[in-house]
């Protein structure tokens, strides 16, 4: 399995439906139109039987880092550092739950984020959790922020010590 970019001539983007309305949305009206602009990526997990049907997606990009909501050994660590790497959206299709997809794409991601990382360093990767994904997050080495649970983050060097074990 290899994800691709998101190609709004092939991909049926109308027809993915995660339950959450808003991804939905971001996949069907968004997605391409941040790509075309530099802002993000999106990449999608395509059916083998019929490629033009998307099994799940994730979107990269940047964010700010606001240092004082992380452990101070995590502070002091990346004192004057002001970026992370961001999953900003992942889903997969409702029809396709439970079957390791999430945690494929989840791995996924990661890799291409510790590739990013090692060409343009930064110390961590964040992600904006729907509430009831917080515990798949966790399950894979994300720790909540302080007193934001549904923001969570892994530092690169344990991405990258995780992805070795795999
Ligand atoms: C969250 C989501 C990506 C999980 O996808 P999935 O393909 O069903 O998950 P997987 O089959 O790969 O599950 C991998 C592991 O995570 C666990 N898991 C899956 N969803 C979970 C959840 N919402 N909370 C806690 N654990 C979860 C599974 O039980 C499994 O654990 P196991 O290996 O011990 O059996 C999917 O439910 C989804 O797209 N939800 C809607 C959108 C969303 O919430 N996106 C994430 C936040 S932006």
């Amino acid at each position: 399995m290899r994800t691709v970019p998101l190609n709004k001539k092939k991909h049926n983007r109308k027809g993915f439906d995660c339950g959450i309305e808003s991804l939905n949305n971001y996949l069907r009206v968004m997605a391409s139109q941040q790509t075309l602009k530099d802002n993000t990526r999106t990449y999608v997990l395509e059916d083998a039987k019929n490629t033009s049907q998307i099994i799940g997606y994730y979107t990269l990009t940047m964010t700010f880092l606001d240092l004082t909501l992380l452990p101070r050994k995590l502070q002091k660590k990346h004192t004057n550092v002001h970026s992370a790497g961001l999953i900003a959206r992942l889903a997969v299709d409702k029809r396709y739950f439970k079957q390791g997809y999430g945690e494929w794409l989840l791995i996924d991601s990661l890799r291409k984020l510790l590739h990013a990382s090692e060409t343009v360093a930064f110390p961590l990767v964040v992600v904006d959790s729907k509430e009831g994904a917080i515990e798949f997050y966790k399950k894979f080495g994300f720790e909540s922020f302080l007193d934001m649970p549904n923001k969570l983050y892994m530092t690169i060097s344990n991405i990258r010590k995780s992805l070795q074990k795999i």
